[in-house]
């Protein structure tokens, strides 16, 4: 047996549903929409309509590759924002209707949070990779750019945040402007690979304490192209590769001076990641190299747990369920937050 809980994430353009017994992960579904990659970015009013075809069978495949019987789960965790309104409701109504219909309580949960939580996700009952309180956490998405430092589960203090652009938005924007398709982040990944990073030099913010800013890059980015495409119709085709390879380590330059800083200031040696743009090779291996030098204690999260999924959601409902921090009926959706 065990505490079971089925989590809900539909925060943006994934709707997934995942199942987990006292911790431990059994099952994960997300079903991605690929509808939004025509308009270059997500369209809100399509991805509330396809939450709405995708939620039942997600959730239903969810409860089968678990091998459990719906009757068997004990709360029902949703992510409640930050998100896109509409896409939030289907997740939050559906929630709703379902712990009504067994009976059983539901669990608000904070997306962000979830995110630094997905450290916690165990494969197995042995699975003891879990981070130590209190380390810090690198969260980086397409919407958010901070540092937190975790204290507990329910206990994070952001102490550092973007005062603009994210860096998924970095990527995004840069790769848009290179006629690259929708996300940009991965593709500019896979071109960095081939590129040498030290081609090209773009702007650097300077700006107090642990924030961030990537608008000064992005403006940087978009003169060099208007300035070299003046004289070379194909720059952009020619220097791809170099291009985002010198993007991609200006990104994860102004992330790691930054985290380094926090990490030396606070005297924490322990380090995650977490977020969409956790799944970049280059930030992956930024923290690998982090970890030889000044002996960090580093938390990478598989490529399954970077975007948004359940499963971080289904966790975070566990550690609030052992508190019986459920939520009531009125619960409603909220699209703009912070920890
Ligand atoms: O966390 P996430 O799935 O969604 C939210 O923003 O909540 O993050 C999506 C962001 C996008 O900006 C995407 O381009 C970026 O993560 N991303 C990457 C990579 N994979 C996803 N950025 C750089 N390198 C990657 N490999």
């Amino acid at each position: 047996m065990g505490i079971m809980i089925l989590g809900i994430e539909s925060s943006c353009d994934d709707t997934s549903a995942a199942v987990i017994r006292e911790g431990v992960l059994l099952s994960n579904v997300i079903a991605s929409q690929s509808v939004h990659e025509a308009y270059g970015g997500v369209v809100p009013e399509l991805a509330s309509r396809a939450h709405q075809q995708n939620i039942i069978p997600v959730v239903s495949e969810a409860i089968k590759r678990a091998g459990i019987d719906k009757s068997e789960l004990d709360a029902i965790a949703f992510t409640r924002g930050p998100g896109l309104m509409g896409s939030l409701l289907v997740g939050t109504s559906f929630a709703k209707g379902l712990s009504m219909s067994l009976s059983i309580p539901m669990i608000e949960v904070n997306h962000l949070q979830a995110h630094v939580l997905a450290h916690f996700i165990k494969d197995a009952p042995d699975d003891n990779h879990q981070p130590a309180y209190p380390f810090l956490c690198l969260l980086v998405s397409g919407g958010n750019s901070q540092i937190i430092k975790v204290k507990a589960y329910n206990d994070m203090e952001v102490i550092g945040q973007t005062i603009d652009d994210a860096a998924g938005e970095a990527f995004d924007k840069c790769a848009k402007v290179m006629g690259l398709g929708y996300p940009g982040g991965p593709i500019v990944n896979r071109l960095a690979n081939e590129g040498n990073p030290n081609t090209f030099v773009f702007s650097k913010p300077h700006i107090s304490d642990y924030n961030y800013s990537f608008s000064g890059l992005k403006t940087s980015f978009l003169y060099t192209l208007r300035d070299r495409l003046a004289v070379d119709p194909d720059f952009i085709e020619k220097n791809k590769a170099d291009l985002c390879a010198s993007l991609q380590e200006t990104v994860i330059d102004i992330l790691m001076t930054k985290l380094r800083k926090a990490a030396k200031d606070l005297n924490i040696n322990e380090v995650a990641v977490a977020g969409g743009v956790s799944a970049n090779t280059g930030l992956r291996d930024a923290f690998h190299d982090h970890a030889r030098r000044y002996g960090w204690k580093i938390h990478i999260p598989k490529f399954a747990y970077t975007t948004d999924n359940a499963a971080m959601v289904a966790i975070t409902g566990y550690y609030k369920y052992m508190d019986k921090d459920f939520c009531s009926m009125e619960a409603t959706p909220f699209s703009r937050v912070v920890l």
